[in-house]
């Protein structure tokens, strides 16, 4: 799908620059180290400076290529040391130290990224630096990341081999549980049961409502139900385009007297190549999730999901657009919904970083 010039095809969709992407959970970066990232098809050398704070470079040396976060490569205070000649930068690129002597030459420095630490994640701007507002991190409260009611924890990485737009709408897309997701947290009933679209700005989503649902035994496991039987609305939403959340609000149907519970499953959406996206994937649950299994089982069920997107991308990459048309159903909306918003996104961007007087 091209929309406004934009191309939203799944497989190969373009992403904006202008948006705050995870690029690591808080605990992989510890002080005076560096990690390697890629974020929209940019190599990054993610580093925590010795005081604590985390910055973003592009990772690669100007003297003569060497990757910044390379195993000889040091942090020193707020600086970077490139491993091959020692050349040291601080967080915002400029270089401060040629070991070897000499002028500096100008174009001897590296481009930085703003970066956030909100919660127990690491967001870097990936576009425009003026117009980096934190403002426009999802928001954590709203997420249950930052808000006292609920508890959350790190959880897992992974990594799928397929056009972030892929993941991003299988999220939000509750239709498939029934058929791809059959014996793991398949009820039955999800691809028949109606919805309602919910669209506020950049949040795109769909809302069912079950009654006096069986739910199989993983999900009960994760939800901490202690029966089997539930009431639950079943809320998905894209946070176009940088992480989904499903938010299940439920009580158990022998329990209706006990206080509802919710169980909010969030996964960043980070676009690492044109065919590659990055999830750092965790719950947010209104009772202390003690389930010993719940990332192994979280695990289990996104890769479900990894093995056929994969498969999907690859398929299109052999066949090619033409051979590779897409039929949607009225179930897709939210999704083309979602691929507009984005779209429109990648749009403005693109007519901001335009010269004065220049026509898109
Ligand atoms: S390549 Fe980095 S100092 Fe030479
Ligand atoms: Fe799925």
């Amino acid at each position: 799908m091209i929309v406004d010039g934009i191309d939203m095809r799944p497989g190969n969709a373009e992403y904006p620059l202008n948006q705050w992407y995870v690029a690591a959970w808080s605990h992989e970066l510890e002080p005076g180290r560096s990690i390697a990232r890629d974020i929209c098809d940019v190599p990054l050398a993610i580093y925590r400076s010795e005081a604590g704070t985390a910055h973003a470079v592009f990772n690669r040396c100007p003297h003569r290529g060497m990757m910044l976060t390379s195993a000889t490569g040091r942090i020193e205070g707020d600086t970077i040391r490139c491993g091959y000649h020692g050349i040291r930068f601080a967080a915002d690129g400029h270089c401060v130290e040629v070991p070897s002597g000499g002028a500096v030459p100008a174009k001897m420095c590296v481009r930085s990224f703003p970066v956030v630490e909100k919660w127990k994640w690491l967001w870097v701007w990936m576009g425009d630096a003026k117009r980096a507002d934190p403002a426009l991190i999802p928001d954590h409260e709203y997420l249950g990341l930052e808000n006292s009611t609920l508890h959350s924890e790190p959880g897992i990485h992974l990594t799928v081999k397929a056009n972030y737009l892929m993941p991003l709408e299988n999220l939000v897309d509750a239709t498939h549980i029934t058929y791809l997701h059959h014996g793991l947290i398949d009820s039955g009933n999800v691809a028949t049961t109606p919805y309602e679209l919910k669209v506020d700005g950049t949040r795109v989503g769909s809302v069912r409502k079950f009654e006096n649902e069986v739910l199989p035994p993983m999900l009960c496991a994760v939800m901490g139900l202690k029966g089997n039987r539930v009431n639950r609305t079943l809320t998905l939403t894209a946070f176009a385009n940088n992480l989904c959340e499903i938010r299940q609000d439920f009580v158990e149907v022998d329990r209706l007297d006990e206080p509802p519970g919710r169980i909010n499953l969030i996964v960043s959406i980070t676009p690492t190549r044109r065919a590659e996206t990055a999830h750092f994937a965790l719950f947010a649950t209104s009772f202390e999730n003690k389930h010993p299994g719940r990332f192994d089982d979280l695990r289990k069920l996104l890769m479900e999901d990894v093995v056929v997107l994969e498969e999907i991308q690859a398929l299109e990459e052999r066949l090619g657009r033409e051979q590779a048309p897409e039929v949607s159903i009225k179930a897709d909306e939210c999704n083309i919904r979602s691929r507009r918003v984005i779209a429109e996104m990648v749009r403005r961007e693109r007519a901001a970083a335009q010269p004065a007087g220049a026509t898109t």
